[in-house]
C-alpha cells in the first residue's frame, strides 16, 4: 500500500546508514572507518584493518596480539569437510567451491545459528571463519593441481601461511620475498571494504533474516562472483590475454566498447559510484609497476594494460561517461605475477573483502535493522480465465 518508488539497481537509493566506509566518487576518496585507504594500505597489517572494519576501532597491540593468536588458533579445517570437498570435479570454478565451503561451516559449526549469540560467542564465529578462509582457498588451490593440501602452521603470519598453504608443499614450506607478501598484503586492504556494493548488500540482506554469518558470506561470495563485480578481476586477464593474441589493438576493443549493438563492455573500467579515478586502481597500478620489477617479470600484458588506459582516457565516449580504470584493472597483473591463474583471481578478492563483509552483517545485526524486503510495480496480468489444461 502508498506510494512506492522504483530505482532498478538501487541507484539512487540509500539502503542503510553505516559507518564503516566513506566513498567520495566524485573526488575519488575512500575510508574505512575515518583512515585514508592509502594510509592504511601503507602501515596496517590486514589483521589490523579487519579489526578496524569489524569493530570500529585500531586495536592496541594487546587486543591485536589476541585477535591474531584466536584467529590462527581457528585455522584448521575440519577434516570431515574434505569428504564433500572431494566431490568437486578438480576443474570446477574454484568461487562455486568456496561459497559451498564456506556456507557448509555453518553445519559444522551450529552454534553460529543462534541470531542472539552473546558478543563474545559472535566473536568466535568471527575468528573461526576469518581464520579457515585462506586455509579453504588453499584447498582449492591445490585441488586445481591435484596436489596435497598444506595445513597452517603456528609459527607463520596470515599472509604468510596463506601463501605457504598455496605454494609451499607438504614438508617443504616456502620462503617469500618480502615484495610478494607486502603486494599481498597492500591488495587484501584495498579490498577489505567497499560500502554497499552487490556482495555486500547481498550479505545484508541475507543476514537481515538472521541467516548465520557463514550463510550470509557464502551468499556474498556468489553476489562476487559476476564479472560485472568481483569477477570483473579474471574478465579483466583473459581480456587482456585476448587483445594480446589478437594483435594487441587496443582501439579495436575500444571500438567494441563504444558500440551500442555489441555486448563487449571494457572489463576493468567503469564504477557506479566513483565518476573519477578508483584511488585503489591508482595504487594498484603502482604496485604492478614496483612488484613486477622486484620479481624480474616482464609480462606482455601490463604493456597492454598501459595502453588500453592511456587508449580510453583519452577518448571521448569514456570522458563524458566518466568512466575510469577500477580496482579490478590492474590487480589481475599482480595476482599472475604472484603465481596465481586467473580463476584463482576474484577468490583473492573474496579473501580481501570478507572483513568487510563481516564489519556490515555486524553492524547491520548491532543496529537491529528490519528484514530486507523491497517492494515491486507489478505490471503483469490482472483477473484471467482458468482454461483446462485440455482445452490450451
Ligand atoms: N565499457 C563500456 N561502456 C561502459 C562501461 C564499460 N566498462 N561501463 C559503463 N559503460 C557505459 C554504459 O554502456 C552506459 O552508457 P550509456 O549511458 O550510453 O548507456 C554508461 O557507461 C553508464 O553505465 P551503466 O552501466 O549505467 O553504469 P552502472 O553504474 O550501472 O555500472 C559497472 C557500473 C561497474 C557495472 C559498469 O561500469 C561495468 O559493467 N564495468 C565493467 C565491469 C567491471 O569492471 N566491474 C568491476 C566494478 S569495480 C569493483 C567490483 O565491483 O568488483
Amino acid at each position: 500500500s502508498g506510494y512506492i518508488t522504483l530505482d532498478p539497481g538501487f541507484k539512487n537509493t540509500g539502503a542503510t546508514k553505516s559507518a564503516i566506509t566513506f566513498l567520495d566518487g566524485e573526488k575519488g576518496v575512500l575510508k574505512y572507518r575515518g583512515y585514508k585507504i592509502e594510509e592504511l594500505a601503507e602501515k596496517s597489517t590486514f589483521l589490523e584493518v579487519a579489526y578496524l572494519l569489524i569493530y570500529g576501532e585500531l586495536p592496541t597491540q594487546a587486543v591485536l596480539e589476541k585477535f591474531r593468536s584466536d584467529i590462527k588458533a581457528q585455522m584448521l579445517v575440519h577434516e570431515d569437510m574434505k569428504n564433500f570437498f572431494a566431490g568437486f570435479p578438480s576443474k570446477s570454478h574454484p568461487m562455486g567451491q568456496l561459497s559451498c565451503l564456506v556456507g557448509a561451516l555453518s553445519a559444522f559449526y551450529p552454534e553460529s545459528l543462534n541470531p542472539n549469540q552473546t558478543e563474545e560467542e559472535e566473536y568466535q564465529t568471527i575468528v573461526n571463519l576469518i581464520g579457515k578462509m585462506p586455509t579453504i582457498v588453499s584447498w582449492i588451490q591445490k585441488k586445481s593441481l591435484g596436489h596435497p593440501v598444506v595445513y597452517p602452521k603456528k609459527d607463520l603470519g596470515y599472509i604468510d601461511n596463506f601463501m605457504n598453504m598455496i605454494f609451499g608443499e607438504v614438508n617443504c614450506d616456502k620462503i617469500f620475498d618480502d615484495a610478494v607478501l607486502d603486494a599481498m598484503r597492500v591488495l587484501l586492504i584495498l579490498h577489505a571494504d567497499h560500502e554497499q556494493n552487490c556482495s555486500t548488500s547481498t550479505v545484508r540482506i541475507v543476514g537481515s533474516s538472521n541467516a548465520n554469518l557463514y550463510a550470509s558470506i557464502s551468499a556474498g561470495i556468489n553476489a562476487l562472483w559476476g564479472p560485472l563485480h568481483g569477477g570483473a578481476n579474471q574478465a579483466v586477464i583473459e581480456m587482456l590475454e585476448d587483445i594480446k593474441n589478437d594483435g594487441g589493438d587496443v582501439q579495436k576493443y575500444l571500438d567494441k566498447a563504444k558500440d551500442k549493438n555489441d555486448p563487449f563492455r571494457l572489463m576493468g573500467f567503469g564504477h557506479r559510484v566513483y565518476k573519477n579515478f578508483d584511488p585503489r586502481a591508482k595504487i594498484i597500478k603502482k604496485a604492478a609497476d614496483e612488484v613486477l620489477e622486484k620479481l624480474g617479470v616482464k609480462d606482455p600484458v601490463l604493456d597492454i594494460a598501459k595502453g588500453l588506459e592511456k587508449a580510453a582516457l583519452e577518448d571521448q565516449y569514456f570522458i563524458d561517461r566518466k568512466l575510469y580504470p577500477n580496482v579490478d584493472f590492474y590487480s589481475g597483473i599482480i595476482y599472475r605475477a604472484l603465481g596465481f591463474n586467473s580463476e584463482m583471481f576474484t577468490v583473492l578478492f573474496a579473501l580481501g573483502r570478507l572483513p568487510g563483509w563481516i564489519g556490515q552483517w555486524k553492524e547491520m545485526r548491532d543496529n537491529k535493522e528490519p528484514i530486507g524486503r523491497p517492494r515491486q510495480v507489478y505490471i503483469g496480468e490482472t483477473d484471467r480465465e482458468y482454461v483446462d489444461l485440455k482445452n490450451r
